[in-house]
C-alpha cells in the first residue's frame, strides 16, 4: 500500500503544480503541532523566495485548489500565517485506508527489497568462552535487522560468525594436556583413529577455559605453550584439529541452545576458521596488486584517505611472526561470501570498539576489488550495556555476567511481578515470565539508539507501565481479552436468537479467522468480515487511527535507517493511543451493534500491528499476564 504521507503529498504536489509552482514544494510531513492539525506542508514558505510572493498568498492559492481537487480526502485544509498549510484527514478517508491495511498483505507494508541479498553478521560469540552480555546486544539487534529486511522483501542471510580460531583454542588444548595427558591427541606416536566421543562435556569445557585463561596470565611458560598449540592448530596439525572439532561440536550445541532461548537464529553458523583456506591466496593477491608491503617485518595495506579527519593506521594482514590476524580472517570471509552470495550489502554488528577494524577491512576489500564499488558495507556500532553505576554491566560479585544468568534474573523479576498482582497457576506463571522476560530484555535494548550506551535496569525493564516491553505486551493481552469477550457475547446472543443474522455470520467468520490465525502474526492479514472501520467518533479514536496508518512508513524507515528504536517508539505511542481510546470509549458496552463492530475491527487492527511489530523485534506475547 502507498504510504499515507505519500498519498497526501501526491495531492499537495498536484495542487502546487496547478497553481504553477514547482511540484517539489508540495512536501508533506506529520504535524509538529498535533493540537492544530494532523499533517502540514511548509512548501509555501520556501516557494515564496523563488516566486517573489508572500508565503500566505501561495498557501491560499494552493489550499483553494486542494479543496476542490481532493474533496473527500480532507476534513480541513487551512492556510495559516505566515504561510503554513495545515491539514486534517477526513474520517471516512482514514477509515477506508485502515480497511485497506486490514486486508492487505503484511498489513500494507510493501516489499521493496526486490529479493536483494544482504548478509548480516551478528552474534559473534567466541567458541568455548561463555556467552556474555557483551554479545547480547549484537544478537538482539541483528535478529531484528534480519527480520525487518526479510519482511520488506530482502533476502537476508544471518551469519553468527563465531570467533573459533583464536588463542582460546591453544589454551584449552594445553590445559587439557595437563589434565588428561593419557589422551591419544598428546601421544605423538599414536597412529590410529581419534575417538568420536569428546574428551570433555560442556560443563568441563566451561571450567577448562577460564582456568587456562587465568593461568596464562601468571604462567609465561604455559602461555607460550598455548601460543605454540594455537599455531600448530592453525597450520593443520591433525591431533589438535581433532580436539578443535570436539570443542566446536560441544560448544555449538550449547550456543544454539542459548541463542534459541533469546529467539535468535542464524542461517549460517560460519566462523573465522572457515576463512582460513582463503588466506594464502588473499595475501598473495594483495602483494601481486602492489597493495600489501612489508613494514617492520609485518605485511600491511595502506587505507588512509586524504579527507580522513585523523590519520588512520594501515591494515595489518600478517604479523612479523607469520600469523594472520582478525582483519585477514574478515577479508578471507568476504572472499568466500562474494563467491557464495555476492550480496548487495554487508551489515556487521559489533561493539563500537571495533570501529577502526571495520574501516580497515572495508577499505581493503574495496581497494583490492574484492567487493564491487556499489556494494554497501555497513558497520553498526553498538553502545555498551552499562550497570546502574554507568560502567559496563557486571555481576554483583564484579565478574562478567553470563547471559544465562542474566536471563534468569529477568525472568524471576517478571515472575515476582506477576505473582504480586494476581495468582496465575504456577506453570502458566513460569511460562509467561519467560515470554515477558524476553520481551523486557529485548525491548529494553532495542528501544535505545543502537550506538548509544544504556543502563540495564531490571526494575524499569520489567515494569508493566511506561516505555517497556511488558507494557506493549499488556496492551496486546488486553485487546485479546476484549476480542474474546466480544466473541463470547456474540456467540451467546446468536444462540439465544437475540442478534441479527448478519452479525452472527460475521461473528462466526470472525471466530474462524481468529482460529485460523497463524503463529506468524507478521504475515497474517485480517480477512474476517466482522464489521468495517468506521470514521472516528472522538479525538482519541482519530489519534489511534492516525497512528495505525503510519505503520508501513515506520517499518520502512526503521529498516532504512537501521534503527529498531523507531519501531519501539512507534509501538509505544500506538499502545498509548490505544490506552487513551480505551479509557474514553465504552467498547463492549456500546449498544449500537454496528458501532461496536467498528470498534472491534479497529482494536483488532491495533493488535495485529502490535503483534507484527513485536515479531519483527524478536519477541512474542503471552495469552495472559
Ligand atoms: N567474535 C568477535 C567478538 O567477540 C565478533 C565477530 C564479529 N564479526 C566479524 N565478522 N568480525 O568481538
Amino acid at each position: 500500500m502507498k504510504k499515507i504521507l505519500d498519498l497526501i503529498a501526491e495531492q499537495m504536489r498536484a495542487a502546487f503544480e496547478s497553481c504553477r509552482y514547482a511540484a517539489d514544494y508540495g512536501k508533506v510531513t506529520l504535524s509538529n503541532r498535533p493540537d492544530l492539525c494532523e499533517y502540514q506542508c511548509n512548501g509555501a514558505m520556501a516557494a515564496a523566495k523563488a516566486y517573489h510572493k508572500k508565503p500566505i498568498d501561495i498557501a491560499n492559492d494552493v489550499t483553494a485548489v486542494l479543496k476542490n481537487q481532493a474533496p473527500d480526502m480532507f476534513e480541513a485544509v487551512e492556510a495559516v500565517m505566515p504561510g503554513f498549510i495545515n491539514l486534517k484527514l477526513s474520517g471516512e478517508y482514514l477509515a477506508a485506508y485502515l480497511d485497506g491495511m486490514r486486508v492487505a498483505d503484511k498489513l500494507g507494508v510493501e516489499e521493496n527489497g526486490g529479493g536483494k541479498t544482504i548478509i548480516v553478521d551478528y552474534g559473534g560469540a567466541n567458541v568455548a568462552k561463555p556467552l556474555h552480555v557483551g554479545h547480547l546486544r549484537t544478537a538482539i539487534i541483528g535478529e531484528c535487522i534480519k527480520r525487518m529486511g526479510n519482511y520488506l522483501g530482502y533476502h537476508m542471510i544471518g551469519d553468527v560468525h563465531l570467533g573459533d580460531w583464536g588463542l582460546q583454542m591453544g589454551l584449552i588444548i594445553e590445559e587439557l594436556r595437563d589434565r588428561k595427558p593419557e589422551l591419544p591427541y598428546f601421544d605423538e606416536t599414536f597412529t590410529g583413529e581419534y575417538p568420536q566421543e569428546s574428551p570433555f562435556t560442556i560443563s568441563e569445557l566451561e571450567q577448562i577455559y577460564p582456568a587456562a585463561s587465568a593461568r596464562s596470565k601468571e604462567d609465561e611458560a604455559f602461555k607460550a605453550r598455548a601460543q605454540e598449540a594455537t599455531f600448530k592448530l592453525q597450520n593443520g596439525y591433525a591431533p589438535f584439529r581433532a580436539i578443535w572439532r570436539h570443542i566446536m561440536n560441544v560448544s555449538l550445541a550449547d550456543l544454539k541452545k542459548n541463542y534459541g532461548n533469546l529467539n535468535v537464529t542464524f542461517d549460517l553458523w560460519k566462523g573465522e576458521s572457515d576463512a582460513q583456506p582463503y588466506i594464502p591466496g588473499l595475501i598473495e593477491d594483495l602483494q601481486k596488486k602492489g597493495l600489501a608491503y612489508e613494514s617492520e617485518g609485518a605485511l600491511v595495506v595502506d587505507i588512509a584517505l586524504p579527507d580522513d579527519p585523523k590519520e588512520l593506521p594501515p591494515c595489518i594482514i600478517r604479523k612479523s611472526d607469520g600469523a594472520a590476524l582478525y582483519a585477514t580472517s574478515d577479508l578471507g570471509t568476504i572472499i568466500e561470501r562474494e563467491r557464495d552470495y555476492a550480496p548487495s550489502e554487508y551489515i556487521y554488528i559489533t561493539d563500537k570498539r571495533q570501529e577502526l577494524h571495520f574501516i580497515q577491512v572495508f577499505r581493503v576489500a574495496k581497494k583490492a576489488g574484492y567487493v564491487k564499488p556499489e556494494t554497501k558495507m555497513t558497520h553498526m556500532m553498538c553502545g555498551t550495556m552499562n550497570g546502574k553505576d554507568g560502567k559496563p554491566f557486571k555481576t554483583r560479585a564484579g565478574g562478567v555476567m553470563r547471559l544465562e544468568n542474566l536471563i534468569r534474573e529477568i525472568d524471576e523479576a517478571v515472575y515476582n511481578r506477576i505473582m504480586e498482582n494476581r495468582t496465575m497457576d504456577e506453570e502458566e506463571a513460569q511460562k509467561a515470565s519467560q515470554i515477558i522476560g524476553l520481551a523486557a530484555l529485548k525491548y529494553g535494548d532495542l528501544s535505545n539508539q543502537v550506538s548509544k550506551d544504556y543502563v540495564f535496569d531490571i526494575d524499569r525493564f520489567t515494569s508493566f507501565e511506561g516505555n517497556t516491553g511488558p507494557y506493549i505486551l499488556y496492551t496486546i493481552v488486553r485487546i485479546k481479552s476484549i476480542l474474546a469477550r466480544y466473541e463470547e457475547g456474540l456467540a451467546a446472543a446468536c444462540a439465544a436468537g437475540n442478534a441479527s443474522a448478519a452479525a452472527c455470520a460475521a461473528g462466526n467468520a470472525f471466530a474462524a479467522a481468529a482460529q485460523a490465525q497463524t503463529q506468524d502474526a507478521a504475515v497474517g492479514a485480517d480477512t474476517s468480515p466482522a464489521g468495517n472501520m468506521r470514521p472516528a467518533q472522538s479525538d482519541e479514536e482519530k489519534s489511534l487511527m492516525l497512528k495505525l496508518a503510519a505503520y508501513n512508513d515506520v517499518v520502512e524507515t526503521a529498516f532504512a535507517e537501521k534503527a529498531p528504536h523507531k519501531l519501539c517508539q512507534f509501538i509505544y505511542e500506538l499502545s498509548d493511543a490505544f490506552g487513551s481510546f480505551y479509557n474514553t470509549t465504552m467498547i463492549l458496552k456500546e449498544e449500537d451493534e454496528e458501532k461496536k463492530a467498528g470498534y472491534i475491527c479497529l482494536i483488532r487492527l491495533v493488535k495485529d500491528v502490535l503483534e507484527s511489530c513485536i515479531h519483527l523485534l524478536g519477541f512474542e506475547a503471552p495469552e495472559r499476564m
